[in-house]
């Protein structure tokens, strides 16, 4: 079985194309007002693999999926959306989950790392939930599949700019913006931080403990003076470890989930806290 990503718009085109590529018999899906899923039936799975293929080269979000049993089961539990207090849901762009009455969802098609589901993740997801006021300025370093920014951007930031070192994260998140109408505000760059200008409201960096140490110096700089910063991706053991490389800024929350945790830094102003 195949299952093709459309709008409601696109489904006689995807439907006229399937029928090119010689397959019938398609049921549509409707798991929300706007998104449609063609599911068609293919014998075989390098068979039903090699027309995927062929769908996303032509640009369509295109995956496989079990016909029925156990492994059936399984995709359905790992494609159920993921929530997030009731301001933020996410889910694949393929989940045939009812999604209609989700709040704040943000799909996510192909490539990156992050769907929402790694601690890591939704660590600092909660940040941003806890943080974003509306209107901010926002930095994701190491944004996979993006999820940290469209989130950002879902729940009021302003702009956010979005960078990895890896190019398939970069279009990966250019994707999904443009999947969620948001790429006039989620701009995706492979550039090195110390390329990136300005200073931002808020950095989210889920990058894992070296990476937050090499970056540290460029972290601090592109952190505004009222600004916040949050990193993931490394052990509670290592955690006063990372802060100390990120000094002068302070941390001001530790969170611990399981075997991985996070920091919130910021700049405390000393001279504000002396009595007069
Ligand atoms: C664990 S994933 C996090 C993805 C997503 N932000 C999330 O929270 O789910 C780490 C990402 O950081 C990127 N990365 C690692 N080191 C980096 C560096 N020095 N500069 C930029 N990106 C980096 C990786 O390519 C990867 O996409």
């Amino acid at each position: 079985m195949i299952v093709v990503v459309a709008t409601r718009d696109e489904v006689m085109a995807v439907q006229s194309r399937l029928d090119d590529l010689g397959v019938g018999a398609v049921r549509v899906v409707e798991p929300s007002a706007d998104r449609r899923l063609l599911l068609a039936p293919v014998q075989g799975e390098s068979a039903a693999e090699h027309l995927a293929a062929t769908l996303r080269a032509e640009g369509r979000i295109a995956v496989t999926r079990p016909d029925d049993g156990p492994r059936l089961e399984g995709w359905m539990r790992h494609t159920l959306p993921i929530t997030f207090g009731d301001r933020l849901s996410v889910c694949f762009a393929w989940c045939e989950h009812d999604r209609s009455a989700l709040p704040g969802l943000i799909e996510l098609g192909l490539g990156g790392f992050g769907n929402g589901g790694h601690v890591t993740t939704r660590l600092l997801i909660e940040q941003l939930m806890a943080r974003i006021r509306g209107g901010e300025l926002v930095l994701d370093v190491g944004c996979g599949s993006g999820v940290l920014a469209l989130s950002a951007v879902r729940l009021g930031a302003s702009l956010v700019v979005a960078v990895d070192n890896h190019a398939d994260a970069v279009e990966a998140t250019r994707r999904n913006a443009v999947l969620n109408g948001m790429d006039d505000r989620i701009g995706a760059t492979i550039a090195a931080l110390e390329q990136i200008e300005g200073t931002y409201d808020a950095v989210v960096a889920n990058v894992g403990r070296a990476a937050i140490v090499e970056l540290a110096p460029q972290l601090i700089r592109l952190l505004s003076p009222n600004g916040w910063l949050a990193v993931s991706g490394f052990s509670p053991s290592v955690c006063s470890l990372v802060a100390e490389f990120l000094l002068p800024l302070e941390e001001l929350e530790r969170h611990v989930s399981g075997e991985w945790s996070a920091l919130v830094l910021g700049r405390v102003d000393r001279r504000a806290q002396e009595p007069t």
